[in-house]
Protein backbone atom coordinates (compact mmCIF):
# COMPACT_ATOMS: atom_id res chain seq x y z
CA UNK A 1 0.00 0.00 0.00
CA UNK A 2 1.17 3.53 -0.76
CA UNK A 3 1.35 5.16 2.91
CA UNK A 4 2.11 9.13 3.91
CA UNK A 5 2.45 9.99 7.39
CA UNK A 6 2.12 13.25 8.22
CA UNK A 7 4.73 14.50 11.32
CA UNK A 8 8.18 13.61 11.76
CA UNK A 9 8.31 13.81 15.34
CA UNK A 10 8.93 10.41 17.59
CA UNK A 11 5.32 9.13 16.39
CA UNK A 12 5.58 9.33 12.75
CA UNK A 13 9.31 8.34 12.65
CA UNK A 14 8.00 5.58 14.50
CA UNK A 15 4.98 4.87 12.53
CA UNK A 16 6.95 5.52 9.47
CA UNK A 17 10.08 2.90 10.37
CA UNK A 18 7.87 0.07 11.26
CA UNK A 19 5.53 0.72 8.26
CA UNK A 20 8.40 0.77 5.96
CA UNK A 21 9.32 -3.11 6.20
CA UNK A 22 5.41 -3.91 3.90
CA UNK A 23 4.68 -0.53 2.59
CA UNK A 24 5.53 2.22 0.35
CA UNK A 25 5.81 5.41 2.56
CA UNK A 26 6.74 9.12 2.71
CA UNK A 27 6.37 11.40 5.69
CA UNK A 28 5.57 14.21 5.42
CA UNK A 29 7.17 17.35 7.77
CA UNK A 30 9.45 20.50 7.36
CA UNK A 31 11.54 19.36 10.14
CA UNK A 32 11.52 16.22 10.63
CA UNK A 33 12.92 15.02 14.43
CA UNK A 34 12.14 18.60 15.94
CA UNK A 35 8.95 19.62 17.69
CA UNK A 36 8.22 18.44 21.07
CA UNK A 37 9.97 14.84 20.86
CA UNK A 38 13.24 17.32 20.55
CA UNK A 39 12.50 18.68 23.77
CA UNK A 40 11.48 15.84 25.79
CA UNK A 41 13.48 14.55 28.98
CA UNK A 42 13.35 11.63 27.59
CA UNK A 43 11.12 9.46 30.36
CA UNK A 44 9.86 6.31 29.63
CA UNK A 45 8.23 6.56 33.09
CA UNK A 46 4.18 4.82 33.20
CA UNK A 47 4.36 4.04 36.63
CA UNK A 48 6.04 7.68 38.30
CA UNK A 49 3.70 9.93 35.46
CA UNK A 50 0.57 7.78 36.34
CA UNK A 51 -2.25 8.93 38.75
CA UNK A 52 -5.67 7.41 40.43
CA UNK A 53 -8.25 7.57 37.47
CA UNK A 54 -5.82 6.95 34.80
CA UNK A 55 -5.42 3.18 34.96
CA UNK A 56 -6.11 2.72 31.06
CA UNK A 57 -2.82 5.04 30.76
CA UNK A 58 -1.08 3.10 33.03
CA UNK A 59 -2.14 -0.09 31.22
CA UNK A 60 -1.38 1.12 27.53
CA UNK A 61 1.89 2.64 28.93
CA UNK A 62 3.09 -0.24 30.37
CA UNK A 63 2.30 -2.47 27.64
CA UNK A 64 4.45 -0.28 25.67
CA UNK A 65 7.37 -0.05 28.00
CA UNK A 66 7.61 -3.51 27.38
CA UNK A 67 7.93 -2.85 24.11
CA UNK A 68 10.78 -0.63 24.51
CA UNK A 69 14.07 -3.15 24.72
CA UNK A 70 13.74 -4.24 21.54
CA UNK A 71 12.27 -1.28 20.29
CA UNK A 72 15.73 0.36 21.55
CA UNK A 73 17.84 -2.71 20.39
CA UNK A 74 16.32 -2.52 16.21
CA UNK A 75 17.53 0.77 16.78
CA UNK A 76 21.50 -0.07 17.84
CA UNK A 77 20.47 3.00 21.05
CA UNK A 78 20.42 1.63 24.51
CA UNK A 79 18.51 2.65 27.62
CA UNK A 80 19.26 4.46 30.92
CA UNK A 81 17.84 1.41 33.30
CA UNK A 82 18.86 3.22 36.80
CA UNK A 83 15.33 3.64 37.73
CA UNK A 84 13.24 6.62 39.05
CA UNK A 85 12.89 8.86 42.76
CA UNK A 86 10.51 10.20 43.19
CA UNK A 87 11.33 12.84 46.24
CA UNK A 88 8.96 15.19 48.47
CA UNK A 89 9.48 18.40 50.07
CA UNK A 90 6.98 19.51 52.38
CA UNK A 91 4.62 17.62 54.48
CA UNK A 92 1.52 17.68 51.26
CA UNK A 93 4.12 16.38 48.87
CA UNK A 94 4.49 13.53 51.39
CA UNK A 95 0.86 12.78 51.23
CA UNK A 96 0.61 12.98 47.77
CA UNK A 97 3.18 10.77 47.16
CA UNK A 98 1.57 7.73 49.89
CA UNK A 99 -1.53 8.46 47.54
CA UNK A 100 0.35 7.78 44.50
CA UNK A 101 2.33 4.86 46.48
CA UNK A 102 -0.98 3.52 47.30
CA UNK A 103 -2.74 3.25 44.45
CA UNK A 104 0.26 1.83 42.45
CA UNK A 105 0.74 -0.89 45.16
CA UNK A 106 -3.25 -1.35 44.73
CA UNK A 107 -2.51 -2.17 40.77
CA UNK A 108 0.79 -4.81 41.88
CA UNK A 109 3.62 -2.16 40.60
CA UNK A 110 7.15 -2.25 42.40
CA UNK A 111 7.23 0.80 44.66
CA UNK A 112 9.27 0.78 47.58
CA UNK A 113 8.63 3.78 50.10
CA UNK A 114 11.77 5.54 51.65
CA UNK A 115 12.56 8.32 53.86
CA UNK A 116 14.80 10.96 53.64
CA UNK A 117 17.87 9.89 54.97
CA UNK A 118 17.19 6.42 52.63
CA UNK A 119 17.10 8.53 49.74
CA UNK A 120 20.54 10.11 50.50
CA UNK A 121 21.95 6.73 50.82
CA UNK A 122 20.97 6.04 47.32
CA UNK A 123 21.45 9.63 45.94
CA UNK A 124 23.86 11.25 47.93
CA UNK A 125 23.27 14.87 46.57
CA UNK A 126 19.55 14.74 47.11
CA UNK A 127 19.19 17.90 49.91
CA UNK A 128 18.35 17.79 53.46
CA UNK A 129 14.86 19.35 52.49
CA UNK A 130 13.64 16.03 51.16
CA UNK A 131 11.70 14.31 53.74
CA UNK A 132 10.61 11.26 52.00
CA UNK A 133 10.17 9.38 48.70
CA UNK A 134 9.24 6.27 46.44
CA UNK A 135 12.01 4.06 44.91
CA UNK A 136 10.84 3.30 41.28
CA UNK A 137 13.04 0.35 40.16
CA UNK A 138 10.88 -0.39 36.32
CA UNK A 139 11.20 2.83 34.48
CA UNK A 140 13.22 3.28 31.67
CA UNK A 141 14.82 6.86 30.59
CA UNK A 142 15.81 7.29 26.68
CA UNK A 143 18.42 10.30 24.84
CA UNK A 144 15.21 11.79 23.19
CA UNK A 145 17.54 13.37 20.63
CA UNK A 146 20.00 10.25 19.96
CA UNK A 147 16.71 8.43 19.39
CA UNK A 148 15.16 10.95 16.86
CA UNK A 149 18.31 10.44 14.79
CA UNK A 150 18.08 6.87 14.59
CA UNK A 151 14.55 6.48 14.21
CA UNK A 152 15.52 9.05 11.31
CA UNK A 153 18.16 7.22 9.97
CA UNK A 154 16.79 3.65 10.59
CA UNK A 155 13.32 4.82 8.37
CA UNK A 156 15.73 6.39 5.40
CA UNK A 157 17.40 3.24 5.41
CA UNK A 158 13.94 1.33 5.33
CA UNK A 159 13.15 2.96 2.38
CA UNK A 160 10.83 6.00 3.34
CA UNK A 161 10.58 8.62 1.46
CA UNK A 162 11.10 12.51 3.18
CA UNK A 163 9.20 15.26 2.12
CA UNK A 164 10.17 18.69 3.83
CA UNK A 165 6.97 20.78 3.34
CA UNK A 166 4.13 21.87 5.69
CA UNK A 167 1.01 20.13 5.18
CA UNK A 168 -2.56 21.85 4.91
CA UNK A 169 -5.04 19.12 5.05
CA UNK A 170 -5.70 15.35 4.99
CA UNK A 171 -8.55 13.77 2.99
CA UNK A 172 -9.55 10.25 2.00
CA UNK A 173 -6.63 9.03 0.56
CA UNK A 174 -5.16 12.54 -0.71
CA UNK A 175 -2.98 14.99 1.79
CA UNK A 176 -2.63 18.58 0.74
CA UNK A 177 0.57 20.46 0.45
CA UNK A 178 0.67 23.98 -0.59
CA UNK A 179 0.47 23.24 -4.69
CA UNK A 180 0.29 19.44 -4.82
CA UNK A 181 -1.46 16.77 -3.67
CA UNK A 182 -0.18 13.29 -2.57
CA UNK A 183 -2.18 10.50 -3.04
CA UNK A 184 -2.14 7.43 -1.44
CA UNK A 185 -4.12 4.25 0.10
CA UNK A 186 -3.81 5.64 3.78
CA UNK A 187 -2.65 8.77 4.97
CA UNK A 188 -1.69 8.90 8.56
CA UNK A 189 -2.08 12.37 10.37
CA UNK A 190 0.61 11.99 13.23
CA UNK A 191 1.62 16.09 13.64
CA UNK A 192 1.54 16.05 17.34
CA UNK A 193 -0.69 19.31 18.72
CA UNK A 194 -0.89 20.52 14.78
CA UNK A 195 -3.10 17.56 13.89
CA UNK A 196 -6.17 19.53 15.19
CA UNK A 197 -5.60 21.98 12.30
CA UNK A 198 -5.26 18.88 9.40
CA UNK A 199 -8.66 17.48 9.82
CA UNK A 200 -12.23 18.76 10.99
CA UNK A 201 -12.57 15.63 13.10
CA UNK A 202 -9.35 16.96 14.85
CA UNK A 203 -10.55 20.56 15.48
CA UNK A 204 -11.04 20.68 19.40
CA UNK A 205 -9.81 16.87 20.07
CA UNK A 206 -5.61 18.18 20.38
CA UNK A 207 -4.78 20.95 21.56
CA UNK A 208 -0.81 22.35 22.17
CA UNK A 209 0.25 22.02 25.74
CA UNK A 210 3.70 23.89 26.15
CA UNK A 211 6.68 22.62 27.95
CA UNK A 212 9.58 24.38 28.79
CA UNK A 213 12.58 22.81 30.08
CA UNK A 214 16.47 23.31 30.70
CA UNK A 215 19.81 20.99 29.80
CA UNK A 216 22.59 21.59 32.38
CA UNK A 217 25.85 20.49 32.08
CA UNK A 218 28.05 19.43 35.37
CA UNK A 219 31.43 21.68 35.48
CA UNK A 220 34.41 20.60 36.52
CA UNK A 221 34.36 20.82 40.75
CA UNK A 222 30.87 20.51 40.18
CA UNK A 223 28.99 17.12 41.92
CA UNK A 224 27.58 14.88 39.94
CA UNK A 225 24.45 14.41 38.41
CA UNK A 226 22.51 11.53 39.81
CA UNK A 227 22.56 8.40 38.54
CA UNK A 228 18.92 7.76 38.79
CA UNK A 229 16.09 9.89 37.32
CA UNK A 230 15.24 12.27 40.01
CA UNK A 231 10.88 13.46 40.12
CA UNK A 232 10.12 15.79 42.94
CA UNK A 233 7.15 17.34 44.51
CA UNK A 234 8.32 20.98 45.49
CA UNK A 235 5.56 22.48 47.47
CA UNK A 236 2.93 20.91 45.25
CA UNK A 237 5.33 21.64 42.06
CA UNK A 238 6.24 18.96 39.75
CA UNK A 239 10.56 18.76 38.64
CA UNK A 240 12.23 15.97 37.09
CA UNK A 241 15.74 15.54 36.59
CA UNK A 242 16.84 12.89 33.98
CA UNK A 243 20.76 12.76 33.61
CA UNK A 244 22.25 11.87 30.66
CA UNK A 245 25.43 11.05 29.07
CA UNK A 246 28.29 13.59 29.14
CA UNK A 247 27.61 15.06 32.56
CA UNK A 248 23.83 16.41 31.45
CA UNK A 249 21.08 16.71 33.47
CA UNK A 250 17.51 17.44 31.55
CA UNK A 251 15.48 19.53 33.76
CA UNK A 252 11.45 19.92 32.88
CA UNK A 253 9.04 20.70 32.43
CA UNK A 254 6.32 24.02 33.04
CA UNK A 255 3.26 22.85 31.56
CA UNK A 256 0.88 26.19 30.33
CA UNK A 257 -2.15 25.80 27.82
CA UNK A 258 -1.07 28.74 25.58
CA UNK A 259 -2.00 27.97 22.43
CA UNK A 260 0.97 27.56 19.70
CA UNK A 261 3.47 30.36 21.74
CA UNK A 262 6.82 28.35 21.83
CA UNK A 263 9.03 31.18 23.41
CA UNK A 264 10.91 30.15 26.44
CA UNK A 265 9.97 32.69 29.30
CA UNK A 266 11.85 34.11 32.24
CA UNK A 267 9.49 32.63 34.71
CA UNK A 268 9.28 28.96 33.65
CA UNK A 269 13.33 29.31 33.44
CA UNK A 270 13.07 30.79 37.07
CA UNK A 271 10.87 28.40 38.15
CA UNK A 272 12.16 25.31 36.96
CA UNK A 273 15.72 26.45 38.36
CA UNK A 274 14.27 26.85 41.60
CA UNK A 275 12.73 23.45 42.27
CA UNK A 276 15.38 21.67 41.05
CA UNK A 277 17.89 23.75 43.31
CA UNK A 278 15.08 22.89 46.20
CA UNK A 279 15.95 18.88 45.46
CA UNK A 280 19.69 18.98 44.22
CA UNK A 281 21.14 21.80 45.58
CA UNK A 282 24.54 21.54 43.53
CA UNK A 283 23.00 22.62 40.35
CA UNK A 284 23.70 25.95 40.86
CA UNK A 285 27.45 25.20 40.15
CA UNK A 286 26.28 23.68 36.58
CA UNK A 287 26.42 25.41 33.38
CA UNK A 288 23.40 26.47 32.03
CA UNK A 289 23.61 25.00 28.52
CA UNK A 290 19.61 25.34 26.96
CA UNK A 291 16.48 26.61 27.56
CA UNK A 292 14.18 25.36 24.95
CA UNK A 293 10.09 24.93 24.92
CA UNK A 294 7.87 22.53 22.55
CA UNK A 295 4.14 22.02 22.20
CA UNK A 296 3.09 18.82 24.03
CA UNK A 297 -0.26 17.48 21.88
CA UNK A 298 -3.16 17.22 24.73
CA UNK A 299 -5.97 15.32 24.69
CA UNK A 300 -9.62 15.65 26.84
CA UNK A 301 -8.88 12.36 28.94
CA UNK A 302 -5.02 12.07 28.72
CA UNK A 303 -4.92 9.30 26.34
CA UNK A 304 -3.97 9.31 23.09
CA UNK A 305 -6.13 9.17 19.56
CA UNK A 306 -4.91 6.18 17.53
CA UNK A 307 -7.15 4.70 15.26
CA UNK A 308 -9.39 5.43 11.76
CA UNK A 309 -11.33 9.06 11.35
CA UNK A 310 -12.81 7.90 8.66
CA UNK A 311 -11.67 5.29 5.41
CA UNK A 312 -8.45 5.51 4.57
CA UNK A 313 -7.54 8.19 7.42
CA UNK A 314 -5.63 6.93 10.44
CA UNK A 315 -4.91 9.34 13.28
CA UNK A 316 -1.83 8.56 15.92
CA UNK A 317 -1.80 12.07 17.83
CA UNK A 318 -2.45 13.60 21.16
CA UNK A 319 0.07 11.40 23.18
CA UNK A 320 0.31 14.38 25.85
CA UNK A 321 3.39 13.77 28.52
CA UNK A 322 4.01 10.49 27.03
CA UNK A 323 4.93 10.00 22.78
CA UNK A 324 8.32 8.87 23.76
CA UNK A 325 7.19 5.94 25.92
CA UNK A 326 3.78 5.15 23.66
CA UNK A 327 5.67 5.22 20.61
CA UNK A 328 6.58 1.26 20.12
CA UNK A 329 2.93 0.73 20.73
CA UNK A 330 1.31 3.04 18.83
CA UNK A 331 3.91 2.09 15.53
CA UNK A 332 2.21 -1.48 16.67
CA UNK A 333 -1.00 -0.43 16.23
CA UNK A 334 -1.19 1.72 13.04
CA UNK A 335 0.56 -1.19 11.08
CA UNK A 336 -2.11 -3.64 12.47
CA UNK A 337 -4.85 -0.98 11.48
CA UNK A 338 -2.94 -0.72 7.84
CA UNK A 339 -2.90 -4.24 7.25
CA UNK A 340 -6.35 -5.12 8.34
CA UNK A 341 -5.58 -6.92 11.69
CA UNK A 342 -6.53 -6.44 15.17
CA UNK A 343 -4.27 -3.51 16.92
CA UNK A 344 -3.01 -4.72 20.52
CA UNK A 345 -6.02 -4.99 23.17
CA UNK A 346 -4.97 -2.93 25.26
CA UNK A 347 -5.14 0.08 22.42
CA UNK A 348 -8.71 0.23 22.64
CA UNK A 349 -9.02 3.13 24.97
CA UNK A 350 -7.15 5.55 22.66
CA UNK A 351 -10.16 4.96 19.51
CA UNK A 352 -10.82 7.99 18.27
CA UNK A 353 -14.72 7.17 18.17
CA UNK A 354 -14.83 8.51 21.56
CA UNK A 355 -14.97 11.76 20.64
CA UNK A 356 -17.78 11.41 18.22
CA UNK A 357 -19.91 9.37 22.08
CA UNK A 358 -19.23 12.30 23.56
CA UNK A 359 -20.17 14.81 21.30
CA UNK A 360 -23.52 12.64 20.21
N1 LIG B 1 6.87 13.53 29.82
C1 LIG B 1 7.17 14.65 30.59
C2 LIG B 1 6.64 15.92 30.08
O1 LIG B 1 5.82 15.94 29.18
O2 LIG B 1 7.02 16.93 30.61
Amino acid sequence: MKVVVVGGGVIGLSVAWRLATEHDVTLVDPAPGRGASWVAGGMLAPVTESWPGEEDLLDLGSASLDSWPAFAAGLGISLHTAGTIVAAVDAADAAQLDVLADFLAARGRDVDRLTGRELRRVEPTISFRVRSGLMVPGDLAVDNRELLRALHSSAEAAGVGFVREPVRAVRREAVDLGGTTLRCDVAVIAAGAWSSGLHPALASAVYPVKGEILRLRARPNALPPPAHTVRALVESRPVYLVPREGDELVVGATQYEAGFDDEVTAGGVRDLLMYAETVLPGITEYGLAECAAGLRAGSRDNLPLIGWLEPGVLVAAGHHRNGLLLAPITADAVAAFVSGAAPPPVVRVADPARLKQRTS
